[in-house]
């Protein structure tokens, strides 16, 4: 019988471990939506994502390796994202809280 409980409890304990693990692993993970700016922010998401195909060297026409030409591609740029175009490799599309950082940015008027 001792031994039924003593598998009971540690199944409990285990169980409760793994909870609290998962939920550190949650807040670790929360996404930071305000006071997102282009140098905070935005350019790390745009360099990593997109700039390898979209800088002043190559040649699709479409640069969006600064601030300026950023805003004036945005429009664009958002319906790329949004529509799932663009990353054109799915390993690379932006994450969740990327897209919603580049939102939050938007709507606060793209500050630099
Ligand atoms: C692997 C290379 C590559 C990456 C990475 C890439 N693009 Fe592109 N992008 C292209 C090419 C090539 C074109 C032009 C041909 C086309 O439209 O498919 C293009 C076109 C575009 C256009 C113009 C589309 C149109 O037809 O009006 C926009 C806007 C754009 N990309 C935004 C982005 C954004 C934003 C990212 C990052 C989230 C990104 N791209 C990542 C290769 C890339």
């Amino acid at each position: 019988m001792n031994k039924y409980f003593f598998i009971f409890f540690l199944t409990i304990f285990l169980a409760s471990c793994t909870n609290s693990n998962e939920e550190d692993a949650f807040s670790n993970n929360d996404c930071n939506t305000d006071d997102v700016s282009y140098l905070s922010t935005v350019r790390q998401i745009v360099n990593t994502k997109c700039v390898s195909c979209h800088s002043s060297g190559t040649t699709n026409g479409i640069i969006l390796e600064d601030y300026d030409n950023l805003v004036f591609h945005i429009q664009n740029v958002f319906f790329q994202i949004n529509s799932d175009l663009m990353p054109p490799s799915s390993s690379i599309d932006l994450t969740e809280c990327e897209i919603n950082q580049m939102e939050s940015w938007y709507e606060n008027e793209m500050p630099l």
